[in-house]
């Protein structure tokens, strides 16, 4: 079988370029996203593989049909750019990678908090020439300080773990509280007045789009600082960067950005970035953004190479499994 990989790079080929030989399957690597205008580069493939930011929607899902293609695997959770309804009404099978490394995810917010906290991205930049100044690098003590977990799933039951290693106060909420999670469930709105540091946790969905908005910003503690390594649209940019502007928020860390599908990934280091938001947020000295990453190690990629391999068998098999993304799925 030929499996088109879009959005594939480098390291996406090193993890799947073993098992895919060993299972006798032949990879079409394309380094463009999926869209309308890649969609027939696939046109000696018999099934698709996607990232986070292709696009598969009802246009492409017709003419992948004509195409004759049948399966769409996802390299990721998430599957909010597929079109389940046009993929089940042109009989396509579509699996996803439901866990990959939730550690992963979760340390990485924690590195972000660290950074931002003792900044340390600053420091690094201090001494690599050879400034050993440290005026302006005052961070605080995370022991004792109350960290607010906004969902409390796989990753943020990580992230609760490791904080609390570090003696802070964990406090959370989610829309379907764990019972045998160990942590103080709290609304919202206490969740916001009451932590020096809320990362975020949960899915996008229409539910939690925005769900730090201007009104959420304005209930906050003084200087706290914002890590999301979810998605971008969990948070209102603009009432962000009027937050830190007003300093009500004191530091922040983006793995995510709402926008970011236009330049994650990419290499924008010789061109002009247009997205005033996005360069404004990174020219605050109290911002890290960082391109979509937090996924990104070995045992992740291997995860996700292997179970992709592994729904490509159950495809070819016809065995049930819960990595099959029907259209009921819901969380
Ligand atoms: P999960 O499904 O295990 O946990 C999500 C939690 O959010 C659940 O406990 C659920 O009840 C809760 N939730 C659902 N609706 C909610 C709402 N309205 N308000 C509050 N909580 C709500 O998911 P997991 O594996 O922990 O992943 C969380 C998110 O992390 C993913 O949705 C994805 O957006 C993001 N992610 C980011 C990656 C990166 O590289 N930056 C990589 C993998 C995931």
């Amino acid at each position: 079988m030929k499996i088109a990989f879009y959005d594939s790079r480098p390291y996406d080929m090193l993890w799947f370029d073993p098992l895919l030989k060993e299972a006798d399957l032949e990879p079409q690597y394309i380094q463009n996203r999926l869209n309308l205008s890649t969609v027939g580069y696939a046109h000696e493939a018999e099934a698709i593989c996607i990232f986070v930011n292709d696009i598969c929607d009802k246009d492409v899902i017709d003419r992948l049909a004509d195409m004759g293609i049948k399966l769409i695997l996802l390299r990721c959770a998430g599957y909010n750019n597929v079109d389940l309804k046009e993929a089940r009404k042109k009989k396509m099978k579509v699996y996803r990678v439901p866990a990959y490394s939730p550690a992963a995810v979760a340390e990485y917010a924690v590195s972000l908090l660290l950074s931002i906290n003792r900044k340390i991205p600053k420091a690094y930049i201090r001494t690599k020439n050879f400034n050993f100044n440290i005026d302006g690098l005052i961070g605080f003590d995370m022991r004792g300080k109350t960290a607010g977990i906004i969902g409390t799933g796989k990753i943020g039951q990580i992230a609760i773990e490791i904080l609390k290693g570090f003696g802070m106060n964990v406090i959370a909420y989610d829309a379907y509280p764990n019972p045998d999670l160990d942590v103080e469930y709290v609304d919202l709105p206490n969740l916001y007045a009451r932590s020096d540091v809320i990362s975020l946790h949960c899915p996008l969905t229409p539910e939690t789009k925005y769900i730090i908005d201007r009104g959420a910003i304005k209930r906050m503690k003084k200087n706290v600082i914002i890590i999301n390594t979810s998605r971008g649209e969990l948070i209102e940019t603009r009432a962000l960067i009027d937050g830190i502007n007003d300093g009500i928020i004191g530091g922040v860390g983006l793995d995510v950005y709402e926008d970011e599908d236009i330049y994650f990934y990419e290499d924008w280091s010789d061109k002009i970035v247009r997205d005033r938001d996005l360069a404004r947020l990174i020219t605050f000295p109290n911002v890290i953004v960082t391109s979509h990453q937090a996924f990104l190690t070995s045992e992740a990629l291997y995860q996700i190479a292997s179970t992709t391999i592994q729904n490509i068998a159950d495809y070819i098999n016809g065995t049930d499994t819960p990595n099959e993304v029907v259209e009921e799925y819901s969380k």
